[in-house]
C-alpha cells in the first residue's frame, strides 16, 4: 500500500481482484477490504450485470455506496478505429473523476476487478490516473487464466518452458509466429477472433494441444477440445490453452 501524505484526509483506492467466477476463488484479503468499504465501483456493459459486481456481491457492506460505470461500447466498434480509444479515453477520465472525488470526501473506494486488476482489467486505467492523487492498494486475484487450466486439470508449464499470453485480437499472421515459438500458451479474448485463432493454431500446428474452455469455474462453464468447437463468435469470457512440454522428471 502507498499511503497518501500523513495527515491527508483523503480515501484511499482499493483496485480489488475477485477472481475467475466461483465465489470460493475469491481471497481472504479482498473479502477483508469489501467488507469494509464505505464505496464500490465497478464497470459493466450496458444494460447487464457485471462479473465482478456479482462474484463480490457477498461480501459487500449492505449500506456501501455504488458506483457503477456502463461502458460506451465493448464490441461495436472495432479497437483500431480512432473512435475507440478517444471514447475509452474519455469514458475512463470521467470514471476516475468520479471516483477522485468520493476518495477527496475521506470515502474509500473498493474498485472491483474480475480476476486481477492488473492483467488486462480496467481498473488500470483507473489506478493510472488516481494513484499519483490518493493513497492506494492493489489486491491481487486469481487470473481467468489459472481458473481454467485448474478446472480443466491441464498442468500448463514444466521446466524451462516458455509461457505466452496472446490477445486473440491481434492479427492471424502475429498469433501464428508466436505460437510457432512458444512451448505453452493462453489465448485470451477469444471472442469473434475465434476463427483467427482456429486458423493461427492450425498454421502454427498446435490445433490438436488446444483445449477451448468457456466461463471457467463458474456455473455455466464450459470445456472441450477446441477442435469439437463449432466456428462462429464465442461469448466474451472464453480462452484457449496450449499446455506446454510434458516430459517425465
Ligand atoms: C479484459 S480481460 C480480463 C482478464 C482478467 N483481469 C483476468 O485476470 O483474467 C477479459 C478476458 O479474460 C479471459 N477470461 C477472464 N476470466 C475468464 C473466465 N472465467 N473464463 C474464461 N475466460 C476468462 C477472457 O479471454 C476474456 O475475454
Amino acid at each position: 500500500m502507498t499511503d497518501a501524505p500523513s495527515g491527508s484526509p483523503f480515501g484511499t483506492l482499493y483496485s480489488v481482484g475477485v477472481g475467475p467466477g466461483d465465489p470460493e476463488l475469491l481471497t481472504l484479503k479482498a473479502a477483508r477490504i469489501l467488507a469494509a468499504a464505505p464505496a464500490y465501483a465497478y464497470f459493466a456493459k450496458r444494460g447487464r450485470p457485471s462479473h465482478a459486481h456479482a462474484i463480490a456481491a457477498g461480501h459487500l457492506r449492505p449500506d456501501a455506496q455504488a458506483l457503477r460505470f456502463d461502458y460506451p461500447f465493448t464490441t461495436e466498434i472495432p479497437v483500431t478505429d480512432p473512435r475507440y480509444a478517444m471514447g475509452m479515453t474519455a469514458f475512463y477520465e470521467a470514471a476516475s473523476a468520479t471516483i477522485g472525488a468520493k476518495l477527496e470526501e475521506g470515502v474509500s473506494v473498493a474498485l472491483l476487478c474480475e480476476g486481477d486488476p492488473f492483467f488486462y482489467g480496467s481498473a488500470m486505467y483507473v489506478f493510472d490516473r488516481l494513484s499519483p492523487r490518493f493513497a492506494h492498494e492493489v489486491v491481487p486475484g486469481i487470473t481467468g487464466m489459472s481458473g481454467a487450466w485448474a478446472r480443466a486439470c491441464r498442468p500448463m508449464t514444466h521446466g524451462d518452458d516458455v509461457l505466452t499470453v496472446l490477445p486473440g485480437t491481434l492479427d492471424g499472421a502475429t498469433l501464428a509466429a508466436k505460437l510457432r515459438t512458444t512451448d505453452a500458451a493462453v489465448i485470451m479474448k477469444v471472442g469473434r477472433n475465434l476463427p483467427k485463432i482456429r486458423a493461427a493454431l492450425a498454421e502454427s500446428g498446435r490445433s490438436d494441444q488446444a483445449i477451448y474452455v468457456e466461463r471457467g469455474t463458474m456455473a455455466e462453464e464450459r470445456i472441450a477440445k477446441l477442435d469439437s468447437i463449432a466456428d462462429g463468435p464465442a461469448p466474451y469470457f472464453s480462452l484457449v490453452l496450449v499446455p506446454g512440454r510434458r516430459g517425465p522428471r
